[in-house]
């Protein structure tokens, strides 16, 4: 929540800062802003999408700038509250990604000692603070500052002494540092600034980084130089064009196939279990994740349970970290508890929190991650990264399908190395997992099918999404996906429970989808679709090639690829991605930055 990104080098800074920027908007686009060094400070900031502060943007040869986009936490999305803050006479301009806990006090003793504020971002203490603490030194000036703030935070700071100095500090937030030649660049994630290096600096907590144009100073709170370590990332392909299609969103649905197909070398050939250190007999097993990503766990529970007889729990990570402690098998540590993380940006407060939790309760920890180098990859045992790419839709498609994807490869791993599968069972299951690329893009090409449903949903107050067993996740996510982007409300429920309440909202406005596949669930879903049918509510049924049953007593019906049940979560996926999408443009909804919403939640 929040991107900031910053520059100092030979170059114009304000074209490369936008750029960056606008790769940074999934973390909000509440506002934007850019501080650039003109001899003295020059601050642009705007309501709205960086598109309006870019508007407002006069040439400018300065070689210096720090810029931020922004998702309000503390005062209203306003031209006010936008960063950069400042301090009163524009000497330092600061950018902030998080909270600042203890800001209503620091206001009020700067307000005591004659400070006026203007704006009611908790932000606007940090220019003030490093402001009064400054005197001749910016990095003196952030450290002392520090000593006053508590809160999670990023900051970013310059001053208009140096105009090639960038002062960078974070706590709990993401910063890397990136390394070019006789430039240097910070940013809230890897993908903002690789276009420019993929040669990255990952600082620590509480580190302060002094970033000039040809050197990067790495400080302890004592302001003692450090010894970092440089890292080479893995360039992806360049993501920042839509690539001929209107939204991101589309454009990462229409790339899964390729993103099932990167990650799976990783993931079924680099023998798995050794590097993730999962070398003992697993007797219990959590699974732990927020939003989208919650629902690739759902799945994965019911695969890992069917193929290792392994129990699975799977939690929300802002429940999993107030529970009871993990336990091992019967209640009692007898092995080692695993806790799988599975977060697409690295940097969800909750899922972090959940994982230092685990950490702490003696488990082992494995986090299934779509962002090489973020925070959670540094803090668990064992890392599964998958390559979807950077994905900017906020609403998450392609790095959904890697982490199922993720999830069925540990599966069979888990399986094969527990006996539960054997050598040939293991080598048709890895077969199956390498035919799903292709059956998504069976999906893809007929999407044109999943359009014409459009026209059954767009006046509909209220939408349920229902399935059973390894499809009840994907429920779950059909609704998410069409209440995150067309606001129409949506609910998944488990086919079986539509009785036991929901029953009573359904009516000819309310239309329903079920996920239909052959598996020992099958009769009983035809049953609940015959129960909808008879409370006059549509049906709208996805099911597998050949089903002769289905057409006759649903309304509509799209059909999927012939595929094996278990492997049916992949094309549904991209079925009920399709039909939000297309409902939500049907509607006009800003599809690819829905309201209210970020793509990386870094508050708790
Ligand atoms: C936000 C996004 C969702 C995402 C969730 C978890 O709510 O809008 O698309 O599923 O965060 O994000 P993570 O990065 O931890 O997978």
């Amino acid at each position: 929540m929040c991107g900031i990104v910053g520059y100092t080098g030979g170059q114009p800074a304000q074209e490369i800062v936008l750029e960056s920027l606008k790769k940074l908007e999934y973390r909000g686009y509440d506002s934007s802003g850019i501080a650039m060094h003109e001899g003295k400070l020059v601050i642009c900031k705007k309501e709205g999408p960086i598109a309006n502060m870019e508007a407002e943007l006069t040439e400018s040869k300065s070689t210096l700038a720090i810029a931020h986009t922004r998702w309000a936490t503390h005062g209203a999305p306003s031209d006010v509250n936008a960063h950069p803050h400042s301090d009163e006479e524009i000497s330092i301009a600061v950018v902030h990604n998080g909270t600042i806990d203890n800001y209503l006090e620091i206001r009020e003793s700067l307000e005591a000692e004659g400070h006026n504020f203007r704006s009611d971002s908790d932000s606007e203490i940090l220019p003030l603070l490093i402001s009064k603490y400054y005197s001749g030194n910016l990095v003196e000036a952030v450290n002392k500052t520090l000593d006053v703030i508590r809160g999670i935070f990023t900051i970013a700071a310059i001053h208009k002494d140096n105009p090639d100095e960038i002062v960078a500090v974070r706590n709990e937030t993401p910063l890397v540092i990136g390394l070019g030649n006789s430039e240097n660049f910070i940013s809230s994630d890897i993908y903002a600034i690789l276009k420019y290096t993929q040669e990255m600096i990952y600082p620590e907590d509480y580190q302060i980084v002094r970033v000039t144009s040809d050197k990067v100073e790495v400080l302890d709170r004592d302001l003692n130089l450090l010894d970092y370590n440089v890292e080479t990332v893995e360039k992806y392909t360049e993501v920042a064009e839509k690539g001929g299609f209107e939204h991101y969103m589309l454009k990462e649905i229409f790339e899964q196939p390729k993103a099932l197909q990167d990650s799976l070398t990783e993931l079924l050939v680099e023998s798995p279990l050794e590097r993730l250190g999962l070398n003992w007999k697993i007797g219990s097993m959590s699974i732990v994740a927020c939003g989208t990503s919650y629902h690739a766990g759902l799945v994965g529970k019911y695969v890992i349970e069917q193929l290792t007889a392994i129990p699975v729990s799977v939690s929300y990570s802002s429940e999993f970290r107030y529970a009871a402690p993990v336990q091992g098998v019967g209640g009692l540590l007898s092995s080692r508890p695993l806790v799988i993380l599975i977060s697409q940006s690295g940097e969800t407060a909750d899922t972090l929190a959940a994982a230092r939790a685990a950490k702490q309760q003696g488990c082992h920890t494995i986090a299934i991650c779509n962002v090489p180098g973020s925070r959670i990859t540094r803090e668990v045992d064992g890392v599964i990264i998958t390559k979807s790419g950077q994905e900017i839709g906020v609403a998450a498609t392609k790095t959904f399908m890697t982490q199922m994807q993720a999830l069925y490869a540990l599966a069979v791993n888990l399986a094969f190395n527990s006996g539960s599968l054997d050598h040939p069972q293991t080598k048709l299951w890895e077969s199956e997992i390498r035919k799903i690329p292709s059956k998504v893009s069976q999906v893809l090409n007929n999407c044109e099918s999943i359009r014409d449903l459009v026209p059954h949903f767009v006046k509909a107050k209220s939408v349920f999404f229902i399935g059973r067993n390894i499809n009840y996740p994907l429920a779950l996510e059909g609704a998410l996906k069409l209440k995150e982007i067309s606001y129409i409300h949506a609910e998944g429920y488990p086919a079986g429970e539509l009785k036991h309440g929901p029953l009573a909202l359904l009516s000819k406005d309310t239309p329903v989808v079920a996920i239909a596949v052959q598996d020992h669930t099958y009769s009983k879903l035809i049953s609940n679709i015959e129960e909808i049918s008879a409370r006059k509510a549509p049906v709208i049924t996805v099911a597998q090639k050949g089903d002769q049953l289905v057409p006759k007593i649903s309304d509509h019906f799209f059909e999927l690829p012939d595929i094996d049940p278990v492997l049916s979560p992949f094309p549904v996926a991209v079925f009920l991605q399709l039909l939000s999408y297309y409902i939500a443009h049907e509607l006009g909804t800003e599809i690819d930055k829905p309201r209210n919403l970020a793509k990386s939640v870094t508050v708790e």
